[in-house]
């Protein structure tokens, strides 16, 4: 194909006319993800909070900024299924792993892995774009189960939140596919 130098050579693309099938359900876009106004992070733990993004309650499975001002700590727990984060600020990690993310780093954890997520003090604040699928089931300190958290936790968690800072709890539902 011969090269078209600079411009938006794809302009004269016809768009899709049935972008939607029957039972699809609408895009959802979240401008700005990792912003800076600190109502839309919901406390998760005393020091770690949750941007959400996308919540799937038939999937049990949220997608959310996990953001830590400074050092963080969110308690140990299990994951019997899997996680995926990418590292946009900050620095973050697990006391059970040798590595620490930094900005630019990708992680995946396998179902079936505990662990105990910290946010390293830095210059600037840990924020990561994680994709959950729930539960977590906490631990205590000799990795017996006590307690778990999916996505409705979530839901409920992230919905008190936004009605007590003033976004609405109604906005929580415009995330839900
Ligand atoms: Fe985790």
């Amino acid at each position: 194909m011969p090269k078209i130098e600079g411009g938006e050579f794809w302009r004269g693309i016809k768009p899709i006319e049935q972008v939607f099938r029957a039972d699809a359900q609408p895009e959802a876009y979240v401008a700005n993800a990792p912003t800076e106004d600190e109502r839309y992070y919901v406390p998760f733990s005393d020091t770690v909070f949750s941007r959400p993004l996308w919540i799937s309650p038939s999937q049990n499975k949220w997608a959310d900024i996990l953001y830590a001002k400074a050092a963080g700590l969110v308690n140990r727990h299990y994951h019997p299924h899997e996680v995926f984060a990418y590292t946009i600020s900050g620095k973050w990690g697990y006391l059970e792993h040798d590595w620490i993310a930094t900005a630019g780093d990708f992680v995946y954890e396998s179902p079936g892995e505990g662990h105990t997520l910290v946010a390293y003090d830095h210059e600037e604040p840990m924020r990561a774009y994680f994709i959950v699928k729930g539960p977590l089931i906490w631990l205590d300190e000799d990795g017996n189960s006590a307690g778990h958290f999916d996505v409705h936790d979530y839901l409920a968690m992230c919905r008190a939140h936004y009605e007590k800072v003033g976004l609405g709890a109604a906005a929580i539902d415009a995330l839900i596919r």
